[in-house]
């Protein structure tokens, strides 16, 4: 189906196919007694950037480590680009597309920002590390990782030790390294926090572009201007169950989700 209103509203790429590419049906993950992802389902279209939102403890990074494979579900059944992933470890889903970042953003804090997203590219191209340490200077190797490094804004500092580098870009760094895979599907958990308002509209720029480029984005975020303006569809979890669905406008007039979420005053979320 064109979304010929829609991609007005969410600035989508003209003419796109509005095509499923990822689903997940009862999706359940439970630690003992605790439901933490509690019979979730959702979809994903291509090129749609869905912010996945809820209070603290509600289950965002969970559906998101059983989406990218760190965790399996208890129940459940995730398909992804027609192929059923639910019992696939996490390294095949990365190499069917599917690439993430972490909350607590995890660079190679010995390598500058280059060698960082060289690794990414060599994991991709190469397989190992040796055969990676072995190819990696090829030009054409290195011209793709210039690419992604004037992508994510940092060429300036491209030969930085990244354990110097300041939060807002680390968080970049950090998603620069899931492009270097290659992905079909972007995975961003609480890519904002801690920046200022200039580096939030920067990422939001950032984001933008990637999903200019094809690939459809799960955002998980605190702050709610910066997911409400990104996002073209809005997932809100509690307690492990999706609450609410639909437009970043709907959701945010939801009652309930007022009740559990945005009603709060004075905590972070209210941002
Ligand atoms: N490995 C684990 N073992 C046991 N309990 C866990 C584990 N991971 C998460 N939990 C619990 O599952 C629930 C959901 O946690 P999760 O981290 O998914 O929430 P979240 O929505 O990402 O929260 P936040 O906004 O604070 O990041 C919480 O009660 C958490 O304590
Ligand atoms: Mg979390």
């Amino acid at each position: 189906m064109l979304l010929q209103t829609h991609e007005k509203e969410s600035g989508k790429p003209r003419n796109f196919v509005d095509k499923n590419v990822l689903s997940l049906k009862d999706v359940k993950k439970h630690f003992e007694g605790l439901k933490a992802v509690d019979g979730v389902d959702m979809t994903l279209n291509e090129t749609e950037i869905l912010g996945l939102i809820g209070p603290n403890g509600a289950g965002k990074t969970t559906l998101l480590n059983v989406i990218s494979g760190l965790l399996m579900p208890n129940e459940g059944e995730i398909v992804f680009r027609g192929i059923n992933i639910t019992s696939l470890p996490a390294f095949k889903r990365a190499k069917l597309g599917i690439a993430r970042t972490f909350q607590i953003a995890k660079p190679f804090g010995l390598l500058t920002v280059e060698e960082n997203i060289l690794v990414g590219l060599g994991c991709k191209l190469h397989g190992s590390i040796s055969s990676l340490f072995q190819n990696c200077r090829k030009k054409e190797i290195l011209q793709k990782a210039r690419e992604i490094i004037n992508l994510i804004g940092l060429y300036d500092c491209k030969d930085q030790l990244t354990s110097s580098l300041p939060i807002g870009l680390l968080r970049k760094l950090e998603i620069g390294r899931a492009l270097a895979t290659d992905p079909s599907l972007l995975l961003l958990d609480e890519p904002a926090a801690g920046l200022n308002n200039q580096e939030r509209n920067e990422l939001s720029e950032l984001i933008r572009e990637i999903r200019e480029k094809g690939i459809p984005i799960i955002l998980i975020e605190h702050t709610m201007s910066f997911v409400m303006n990104l996002s073209d569809r809005i997932v809100v979890l509690h307690r492990g169950r999706k609450i609410a669905e639909g437009s970043p406008s709907d959701v945010a007039n939801d009652p309930l989700v007022i009740e559990v979420y945005l009603g709060r005053k004075g905590g972070k979320h209210a941002s």
